[in-house]
Formats: C-alpha cells, sequence, structure tokens
C-alpha cells in the first residue's frame, strides 16, 4: 500500500495529448499518476517516459467503452493504491466532422456519446468508492466549449454557426453529468467540475499529431492549463460544479 498522504491520480487517456500533457505537469507537482490508455504499448511508453522524467507514474489498461476492463481497473488500483485522489476523465473522440444535423448517422453519434458521455460515466461511477477511500478528492471531466448550449445558441457567439451533433451534444451531456455528480457526491467530500481546453494541437479528431499549428489554435500545454490547474486545488477545495477555461467561467 502506498502512503496515504500521497496524491493518486487516473487520468483517462493519458497516453497522449492533453491527458499526457496533464500527467507530466501533475507528476512533477508530486502526484503519482496512474496513466489510463486502452493502447498498452502506448501506455507503457508514456509511463516510460514520465519514469524517465523522475514522476512516479503507473500504467492502467482503460478502455472507456469496456466495462469488464473499467471494473478490472478499479480492483487494479483497489489493491496496488486502496484510494483515488483525482478522477480525470479526459478520454475524448470525435468522430463527426460538422455534417449537417439532418445527413448525421445515429451510428456516428453513438460512437461519440459511447467514449465521452457513456465511457464516463462507467469510470466515474467505477471509481467512486476508491475516491470516497481517498476523500477529500476530485473528478474533472473534459468538456468542451463545443457543448455549451449557452454558446451554440447566442448568435455573438462564434460558437452559433458550429455544427457537430454528436460531438457537440455528447460535451453537453457531460457537462451534465458534472451537475448532477456534483450534488450527489458534495456530501462525500468529492467535487467534480467541467473543463475546456479549447482547441488545441493535438491528434484530436484525426488530425495528424505532428501537423503545424493552425491559426487560433493553442500548444498542448496551454490546452492542459486549465485542468492541471483544477487539479492542483488542495484537495479539500469545495469548488464544484463548475464549467471553466485558462480565461474563466463558461455558460453551460
Ligand atoms: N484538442 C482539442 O482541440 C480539444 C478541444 C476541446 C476539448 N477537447 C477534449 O480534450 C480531451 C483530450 O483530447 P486531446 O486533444 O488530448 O485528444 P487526443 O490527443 O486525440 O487524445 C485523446 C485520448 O483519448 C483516448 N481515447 C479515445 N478513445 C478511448 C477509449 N475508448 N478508451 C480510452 N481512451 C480513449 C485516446 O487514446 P488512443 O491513443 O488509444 O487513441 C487518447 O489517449 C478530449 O475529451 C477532447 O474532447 C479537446
Amino acid at each position: 500500500m502506498t502512503d496515504k498522504k500521497a496524491v493518486i491520480t487516473l487520468i483517462t487517456g493519458a497516453d497522449k495529448g492533453i491527458g499526457f500533457e496533464t500527467a507530466q505537469a501533475l507528476g512533477k507537482k508530486g502526484q503519482h499518476v496512474l496513466i489510463g490508455a486502452r493502447n498498452q504499448e502506448r501506455g507503457e511508453k508514456a509511463v516510460k517516459q514520465l519514469k524517465a522524467a523522475g514522476i512516479k507514474a503507473d500504467f492502467v489498461q482503460l478502455d472507456v467503452t469496456k466495462k469488464e476492463q473499467i471494473k478490472a481497473a478499479a480492483k487494479q488500483i483497489q489493491a496496488d493504491y486502496g484510494y483515488l485522489s483525482i478522477l480525470i476523465n479526459n478520454a475524448g473522440i470525435a468522430m463527426d466532422h460538422h455534417e449537417p444535423a439532418s445527413q448525421l448517422s445515429t451510428d456516428t453519434i453513438r460512437q461519440d456519446f459511447d467514449v465521452n458521455y457513456f465511457g464516463l460515466i462507467d469510470v466515474t461511477q467505477a471509481m467512486i468508492p476508491l475516491l470516497k477511500a481517498g476523500k477529500p478528492a476530485k473528478i474533472i471531466n473534459l468538456s468542451s466549449n463545443m457543448g455549451s448550449m449557452g454558446l451554440a445558441s447566442d448568435p455573438n457567439s462564434r460558437f452559433y454557426k458550429v455544427n457537430s451533433l454528436g460531438y457537440q451534444s455528447s460535451k453537453a451531456a457531460v457537462n451534465f453529468a458534472t451537475i448532477i455528480f456534483s450534488k450527489e457526491l458534495a456530501a462525500d467530500g468529492i467535487t467534480v467540475n467541467s473543463v475546456n481546453p479549447g482547441w488545441t494541437a493535438t491528434g484530436f479528431g484525426g488530425r495528424p499529431e505532428d501537423a503545424p499549428k493552425l491559426e487560433g489554435m493553442q500548444d498542448v500545454a496551454t490546452g492542459a492549463a486549465q485542468v492541471i490547474k483544477m487539479a492542483s486545488l488542495p484537495l479539500d477545495d469545495k469548488t464544484t460544479g463548475t464549467f471553466t477555461e485558462n480565461a474563466g467561467t463558461l455558460p453551460w
């Protein structure tokens, strides 16, 4: 068993992109990061890289769409550490690419929801007993400004004309999960918050990871900054039920 005082942080989809950047930054602050990844080779490579930088890191096989794997991950964390301090639901996909809603297949929308929403719910439910054992604890959900219904319905917002029904509604659903879980878990000493990283130069949505940054795109460190900030608040900080980005609070 690890020292009870260690901050144990599980990050889903942490083998690359914003998840890996977050793991690296939190690891450097002394957190023991558990690298959730569906691909063992990429996950173990990420762990090796973090360990080489002096970070306490371990691999957890975790495809968020596979309930048996989620169950096994929770069992492994229970056996190895006995608790969790922070869960960062970072894994995400965008299978739709601005097709008109009238033509978008529900098969595509389901794929977005399977990872971004149902995967997040399954992982959260499985990890709650570990978070209760490690409380005060935090859950941070990676949402998106594209999931903000306030921005999407505001004619003055640049998101008014954005149209990605599957991805946007899955992230709006994530925000609802944040609100509902934050209320249920407040009495257990677990905070739940949504974060928007902003448009970030990762391999997200099938973009080649090494492609040059487009105008207006942030680097990965900037994209991960608000997640890192929220995960670095003292564990007993009471901030809960919020939706924020680097620039401040976003409308739901
Ligand atoms: N980049 C942006 O512009 C942007 C903007 C707003 C919000 N976000 C959100 O930020 C989060 C991180 O995105 P990113 O930019 O870092 O994208 P990324 O580089 O594509 O990383 C996504 C991560 O999610 C993992 N993943 C996908 N499906 C999974 C599954 N079924 N089970 C477990 N892991 C799975 C990927 O694993 P594999 O390596 O196996 O594919 C990868 O590790 C996402 O939730 C995304 O929606 C991103």
